[in-house]
């Protein structure tokens, strides 16, 4: 009888924590102009975070003053396709959870956060990502357990995980590093450097653009990564749920002030959602389950069966090399 109870308590430990792991998201496809230009094309989709079938590579980072800030674990690692677009072309990020699918719920309906997307030269270098859109709190929660309404939650979720952004007016030819990101703001009343089975999730991923056309217009300094946001940040830590508390003695923070520089003014005012066409596109096999990086120690496995670790540093290289085709 002890040892079913304890296995009880084990099983509900284990839903607790799949739940959890469920709650994240990252970008499966991203549209120009409304035509989809396939699943994980050009993305650099993050490591999983633990084995079969417990981790996954959705995961938040935490710590600001990581490398994996910049564009999540593994975002140093190129993928071979790099997706083209011309000035003023009208990209759409599409983020899910589990599926690509119009029933998938995007993020978890409790990580209320803003969101925001930054353009750097690929590969980036100091001071080197603007931020071109961004969102917060765009209204006040009424009435009791209200939060108000959310870039991730109300926005994107509400939207089957579309971000909708348009490439700078003539922005210079190059090769470039488009940083997304969504922060989920849900146990961010302490900083993780406080507290670190808290904080404020950040879900940054990177896509790889080549910017085409006879634009003259270079990207200004902007901020590094790791290094725009601070853990005092009152972006980065803040209650989303204070106005619901009765017992409170401090006055709670309404107004939410987004982490990070302004947005440069040579982005667009308006960032419209475009028709978009079906979910086609080439897809790119989403990473196996051969590796996984925890705290920074890669473990290798084949069939479940673990070959070796090693250490993970990320490699950033200060030069653009052409990533390799696959085969
Ligand atoms: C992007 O969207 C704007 C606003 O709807 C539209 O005027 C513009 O033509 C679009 N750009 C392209 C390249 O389709």
């Amino acid at each position: 009888m002890k040892f079913q109870g304890s296995l009880a308590v084990v099983a509900a430990a284990a839903a607790t924590l799949v739940e959890v792991a469920q709650a994240h998201c990252y970008i499966y496809s991203v549209y120009v102009n409304g035509v989809d230009t396939g699943t994980f094309q050009g993305i650099r989709t993050p490591a999983y975070n633990g084995p079969a079938p417990y981790g996954y590579a959705n995961g938040p980072v935490k710590d600001l003053d990581s490398i994996d800030m910049r564009c999540n674990v593994l975002g140093d690692h190129q993928v071979p396709h790099t997706i083209q677009v011309k000035p003023g072309d009208n990209l759409t990020m599409d983020w899910h959870h589990d599926a690509r699918t119009a029933t998938d719920d995007v993020i978890a309906s409790s990580h209320h956060g803003p969101a925001m997307v930054y353009l750097s030269p690929d590969p980036p270098a100091d001071n080197s990502f603007v931020k071109i859109w961004e969102e917060g709190k765009f209204a006040e929660g009424v009435g009791a357990l209200a939060p108000g309404k959310w870039a991730t939650t109300a926005d994107i979720a509400a939207n089957s995980g579309k971000m909708n952004v348009r490439v700078p007016q003539g922005l210079k030819a190059g090769f470039y590093l488009l940083r997304a990101e969504m922060i989920g703001l849900h146990e961010a009343e302490v900083s993780y450097q406080k507290n670190p089975i808290r904080g404020a999730q950040f879900y940054p991923n990177c896509i790889q653009l080549e910017v085409q056309g006879d634009g003259e217009v270079e990207l200004p300094e902007g901020v590094s990564f790791p290094g725009a946001y601070k853990w005092d940040d009152p972006g980065v830590v803040y209650d989303v749920y204070c106005s619901t508390k009765t017992t409170t003695t401090a006055p709670c923070a309404t107004a939410y002030q987004i982490p990070g520089p302004t947005v440069w003014s040579g982005a667009w005012p308006a960032t419209p959602s475009v028709a978009l066409g079906p979910m086609t596109g080439a897809t790119r096999a989403a990473a196996t389950w051969d590796t996984w990086i925890v705290k920074s120690v890669v473990t290798s496995a084949s069939a479940g069966k673990v070959l070796g670790t090693s250490t993970y540093e990320a490699q950033w290289s200060s030069t653009y090399h052409a990533p390799t085709p696959t085969a």
